[in-house]
């Protein structure tokens, strides 16, 4: 999968792409992520990428010409989904991670200081996700989040494919607790039934744990199901 990224902040993802599972993936060939610099783009002597905004307010708002350019210079851009990061965006869950997974190519375009200009997002810009209801400084951690989050949706990028399909929210429902060496930990001890060897009770008790902790965490996702 190829992910070109616009940004004005291309150095916050330097540490984030050259880690763990991320950058298997890219040594895997299963993910190629380009950051293209939106100040690149910038036409005057100053490579002035923000602007006040019409009508007065506070903050500044990312000029389109630069963010305009930028994306031109991706090849196909036209036919490519363009996903662009606001708080005023849909809620990105892990079903439309995972139809997105599935994408040959798509382009994240990060918005930073108040917001971009709005005829980027109506000429452009073909889905608009926010991570959650708070507000970031910019659209460059949910560009993270959206990364890894499709990047261990591609096959033979986690060591047991069946592990990312097993997650919290694969199914719709939370994910169930887990247990390693040693048996005894301070005065906790494995539950049975994992030491049983019997597979289906296995299978059954992760289901009713799941199930547990959705009621109790996140009962909105039973309503969605
Ligand atoms: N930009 C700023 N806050 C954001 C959020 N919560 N989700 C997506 N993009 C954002």
């Amino acid at each position: 999968m190829k992910i070109d990224v616009l940004t004005l902040f291309p150095e916050m993802f330097s540490g984030f792409l050259q880690e763990s599972m991320i950058a298997i993936a890219q040594r895997e060939e299963k993910l190629e992520v380009n950051l293209i610099n939106i100040r690149d783009f910038a036409f005057d002597k100053h490579r002035t990428a923000d602007d006040y905004p019409y009508g007065g307010g506070a903050g500044m708002v990312m000029k389109p010409e630069p963010i305009h350019e930028a994306l031109k210079s991706i090849d196909d851009y036209e036919n490519t989904s363009l996903i662009y990061f606001t708080p005023q965006g849909k809620l990105l869950k892990q079903k439309i991670l995972s139809d997105f997974s599935k994408k040959k190519h798509v382009i994240l375009l990060c918005g930073h200081y108040k917001e971009i200009d709005q005829r980027i997002r109506d000429r452009f810009v073909t889905e608009e996700y926010s991570i959650g209801d708070y507000v970031l400084s910019g659209g460059e951690i949910p560009a993270m989040v959206f990364i890894d989050a499709v990047s261990r949706l591609q096959e033979g990028v986690l060591g047991d494919f069946n592990s990312a399909m097993t997650d919290s929210h694969q199914n719709g429902l939370l994910g169930c607790p887990h247990y390693t060496r040693p048996y005894e930990f301070l005065d906790m001890k494995v539950p049975d039934v994992l030491i049983s060897g019997n597979h289906k009770k296995i299978d059954e008790w992760r289901s009713k744990k799941s199930l547990e902790i959705t009621k109790k965490n996140r009962p909105d996702l039973l309503n969605e199901k």
